[in-house]
């Protein structure tokens, strides 16, 4: 273990420091199963797989090569059932890397039969090793890092034996190699070498140091064409500059140049069928320059072409759908030649699944408080137990036999689900949380302790099966389960309802089963209609209007709150005038005269004419959510706009929609996006900001262009101090007041002057009335930031947001998001993982960009105060007063502290 140790700091030591003389930046070279460090004749050094895998087994082989015999050690995987996955650390974002792995299985067993599996890179199956056919295979590919850890993985095929392998190793690649003529969209697919062939090279393969890239170039004996030509081995000072492959000198000044002859033909096998991406390299080693044909398959890809006196030149191709390779040079003029061939098979990158889908997994997975096995990706390359999936979006989720308790709103973010089945998970009271999913066809509740239908399900447009049996539902059966145009299986078996059920659902193409309820028919003779009788318990659900065209825009408004009673009588008053009058002009607010009645300060009116014309007819999406999508607009002032198109209509009725506009109208504060105007007409509800040009906190912090490193402590302070300002005025200086609910880092925009504004509030979000202390609601909010005591007793309070801000802070702090997909579990959430370093130690989880930059003592302060923020008891949590003067005081040490040391950022 010494050792081991020693050998990590050492080439930790190499990798950092002496770059120019160990040359092996970015090198990982495991040796699987092995328990030591060594340094092999190229001078690699290889260490112990131990540090990036936990299973499986370790044994030794016995290798003979060539004249020698040697012990190399093997990592094998008996009874594996799913993957088993290497985790490889890459340093470099979004560079290329060359991965390469071998397996040798020699009999270790004494069985005699040699295993099959599946390798997987990333998303990627990538190929099937099979070691009855070759012993030891090796496999390498050229990979588009798309995060900080790579999976690599061996997946058993059953009855094929256990997955084996001894060696592993990493190698950065040249930036933009391997790009040229492979389609528009390079680094979507990786690729999987075939052949590296060092033509005109008779004396066995080349890699480092010749290579500073370590890729093997084999020598070309074996693949010798079928046409006599010479090899030529001559020392020139040749131009090898724009090439992006950084093809080693070495192996250019040999080349296989033809005598005599017509054509020289390379013949290639390849294992399947499929798209290949070959490379010839050329490089002008003959004293004169040759020109000819090249032709792939028999095809003339290339014609005329010249390699110049001592130039190098390289040509690209991609050949789909083929088995065979014969790549042939044909004298036109002098001699044809080739100096190198690379022919790799195109393996293309399942795209990831959708990323909230996957917070929303990983969520799930810690409510349940077991370990589902839930890593990486969902759908590639195997399914997770439980999940089922379609072209990489997660369309089925099958839980049961564990306690969920209740439906959490995460279940509401898997926004592709088409199946949802949770018996049997003692969810109880209301089925909620599931409005957004537009595509369900089948939910399954069963076997559960639900009390009640809630409001959500009218909203599942495509819902064809819903099984509820075996559930505590009382009362009634809404109406607006008729309105599931879809449904034809409704099973309320084994109940609490009675009363007669809505003639909405007594039709042909449906089927209600309803034995072992109270009393449940059709008929009003069987049953004493109870919907009558006040004492009984009703949804307070009331479907507006019945009007087929738009009854699946859900206007359903609420009754019962203070005043919307009065405030609803009036509003169908206006539908049903307005259903009279549309058909003759083409009017459509619905509620123009409550708009109109009212005084919007600085606010406007929209028509939707107005907002398609703004938006060039939503040409460019600026954001998307569960709400739905953000538009780029530009105002005929020529003011730019974000433009708001919410499709998640099933939270507001139009009269809380024009109510909530109403109040955030009335909003105005330098820390909080202003609202522009609305645009309410009879589909849409759309909601017009200021547009901030430099993006959000998140951007910033996680972009892809990530500009994270121009976010210095004492600007992300500055960020923080604004935020918390906004969110003062909403808790404290706005009438009425307003709890945001959704407070998180891409919630928090910058103007251009790098101010940060809070978005996103008010809208679909309870607004709190006067002295109520707190309000009911269903969960809402975005996983990681949700405050625990929230989620677990739905009361909202302003803690709530004080935890979610807490969340920031730490963001803030540590430079990393809220859930991390990659990393171990201890590591996925943000605050678990960060709490106890936070009151000591915080140097420990302090954003590496930041190191060195600020002063501890302010650090300090805003570690301390976000620990108290996100502490899981609301009451112990700081108000947003104090939290703001913490801040400032955190935001002036630094001030100071950089104003002392001359170096204002
Ligand atoms: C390995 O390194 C040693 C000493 O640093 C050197 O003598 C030897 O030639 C190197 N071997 C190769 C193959 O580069
Ligand atoms: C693998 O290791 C486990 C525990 O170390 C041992 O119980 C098991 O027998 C081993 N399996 C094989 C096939 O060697
Ligand atoms: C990382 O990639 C960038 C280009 O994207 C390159 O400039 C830099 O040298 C790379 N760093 C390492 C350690 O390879
Ligand atoms: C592996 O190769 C052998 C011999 O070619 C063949 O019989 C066997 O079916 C292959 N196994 C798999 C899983 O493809
Ligand atoms: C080397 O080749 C590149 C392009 O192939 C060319 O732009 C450059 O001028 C050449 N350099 C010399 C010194 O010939
Ligand atoms: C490749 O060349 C060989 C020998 O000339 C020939 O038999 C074979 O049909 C060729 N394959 C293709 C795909 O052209
Ligand atoms: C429900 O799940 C529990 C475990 O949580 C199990 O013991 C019970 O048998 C299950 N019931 C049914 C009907 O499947
Ligand atoms: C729902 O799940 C229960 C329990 O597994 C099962 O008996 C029932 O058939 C399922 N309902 C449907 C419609 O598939």
């Amino acid at each position: 273990m010494a050792l081991n140790s020693f050998w990590v700091r050492f080439i930790f030591f190499c990798g950092f420091w002496l770059v120019g003389f160990c040359d092996q930046e970015g090198f990982l070279s495991l040796s699987c199963g092995g328990t030591t460090s060594f340094l092999d004749s190229f001078n690699i050094s290889w260490v112990s797989d131990g540090e990036y895998i936990s299973t499986g087994n370790i044994t030794t082989i016995d290798y003979i090569d060539g004249f020698s015999s040697s012990s190399v050690p093997v990592r094998f995987f008996p009874d594996s059932k799913g993957r088993e996955c290497y985790r490889l650390p890459v340093k470099n974002v979004s560079s290329l890397i060359l991965v390469r792995a071998q397996f040798a299985y020699k009999n270790y067993d004494r069985l005699g039969k040699p295993p099959a599996f599946s390798v997987s890179l990333g998303t990627a199956i990538t190929s099937t090793v099979n070691l009855t056919t070759n012993d030891p295979w090796t496999e390498e590919f050229v990979w588009p890092v798309d995060k900080d850890i790579l999976s690599f993985c061996l997946i058993a095929i059953p009855d094929s034996g256990y997955p084996v392998i001894s060696s592993l190793e990493v190698r950065p690649l040249p930036q933009g190699a391997y790009q040229t003529g492979i389609g528009d969209c390079p680094y979507k697919s990786s690729l999987r070498k075939c052949y590296r062939i060092n033509s005109g090279y008779m004396d066995g393969s080349l890699r480092y140091p010749v290579d500073l890239y370590d890729r093997i170039w084999d020598g070309d004996q074996s693949y010798t064409p079928l046409l006599v030509s010479s090899s030529f081995n001559i020392r020139r000072h040749f131009n090898f500059s724009g090439l992006p492959e950084s093809p080693p000198v070495a192996i250019l000044q040999t080349a296989r140049v033809l005598a005599r002859r017509n054509a020289l033909t390379y013949s290639l096998s390849l294992d399947v069928l499929g798209d290949y991406y070959i490379v010839l390299y050329f490089s002008g080693v003959l004293p004169v320059s040759s020109t000819f044909d090249v032709l792939i398959n028999g095809d003339v890809l290339q014609s005329d072409y010249t390699v110049t006196v001592s130039e190098s030149s390289a040509l690209y191709f991609t050949q789909n759908r083929i088995n065979s390779l014969n790549i042939t040079f044909k004298r036109i003029k002098f001699n044809p030649q080739v100096n190198a061939i690379e022919v790799y098979e195109i393996v293309y990158i399942p795209m990831k699944a959708s990323s909230t889908t996957v917070s929303a997994l990983q969520v799930i997975q810690q409510s349940t408080g077991l370990d589902l096995g839930w890593q990486d990706d969902p759908c590639s390359p195997t399914q997770w137990d439980h999940i089922g999936c379609e072209r990489n979006l997660v369309t089925s989720l099958e839980l049961s036999d564990i306690s969920l308790r209740s439906i959490s709103p995460t279940f509401g973010d898997m926004l592709d689900l088409k199946t949802l089945d949770l018996h049997n998970t003692s969810l109880a009271g209301e089925i909620q949380n599931l409005g957004s999913l537009q595509d369900l066809q089948k939910l399954n509740l069963s076997f559960n302790m639900l009390t009640s239908f809630g409001t959500d399900l009218a909203h599942l447009a495509s819902l064809q099966v819903l099984d509820l049996q075996n559930n505590n539902l009382r009362g009634i059966v809404p109406d607006s389960l008729g309105e599931l145009e879809d449904l034809h299986l409704l099973n309320l078996e084994n109940n609490k309802l009675q009363g007669t059920l809505p003639q909405s659902l007594n039709k042909e193409s449906l089927e209600v089963r309803t034995s072992g309820n109270l009393c449940l028919s059709f008929s009003t003779m069987t049953c004493n209609d109870v919907s009558s009788n006040p004492s009984m318990e009703t949804p307070q659900v009331t479907i507006v209007p019945n009007n087929k065209r738009i009854r699946r825009k859900h206007l359903a408004i609420i009754l019962g709150a203070v005043g919307g009673a009065v405030f609803s009588a009036l509003f169908i008053c206006l539908l049903a005038f307005l259903n009279i009058k549309k058909r003759r002009s083409e009017v459509k607010y619905t509620t123009r005269a409550t708009v109109e009645m009212r005084d919007w300060n600085a606010a406007r009116v929209f028509s939707f004419k107005e907002i398609k014309a703004a938006t060039n007819n939503f040409k460019e999406v600026i954001g998307r959510g569960s709400f739905g999508s953000v538009y780029l607009g530009k105002l005929s002032n020529r003011k730019l706009v974000a433009v708001k198109v919410r499709f998640d209509k099933t939270q507001l009725g139009a009269d809380s929609f024009i109510n909530e506009v109403y109040v955030l109208s009335q909003i105005r504060h330098q820390n909080l996006v202003c609202l522009e105007g609305f645009c309410y007409e009879s589909k849409q509800q759309i909601v017009v900001y200021e547009y901030l040009p430099c993006g959000s906190l998140a951007d910033h912090l996680y972009g892809p262009n990530c500009q994270k490193y121009s976010l210095s402590w004492v600007r992300r302070l500055k960020i923080a101090v604004d935020a918390a300002k906004g969110l003062d005025y909403l808790h404290n200086g706005s009438q009425p007041r307003i709890i945001h609910r959704d407070v998180k880092c891409s919630n928090i925009l910058l103007d251009k002057d790098m101010n940060a504004k809070l978005s996103d509030f008010g809208l679909s979000k309870q607004v709190t009335q006067g002295e109520a202390t707190h309000v009911t609601t269903l969960v809402k909010g975005t996983a990681g930031y949700l405050d625990p005591e929230y989620y677990s007793t739905q009361q909202l309070t302003e803690k709530s947001d004080i935890y979610s801000f807490g969340v920031v802070l730490l963001e803030l702090i540590c430079g990393r998001e809220p859930l991390s997909h990659s990393g171990t579990p201890d590591t996925f959430n943000l605050v678990l993982w960060a709490k106890p370093y936070l009151q000591a130690g915080i140097f420990e989880v302090v954003d590496e960009s930041l190191k060195g930059t600020f002063e501890v003592e302010s650090m300090r302060k805003a570690a301390l105060v976000a620990a108290r923020c996100v502490e899981r008891e609301a009451s112990q949590r700081p108000t947003i007063a104090l939290l703001l003067a913490e801040l400032k005081e955190a935001y002036s040490i630094q001030l100071s502290y950089l104003a002392t040391c001359g170096h204002i950022h």
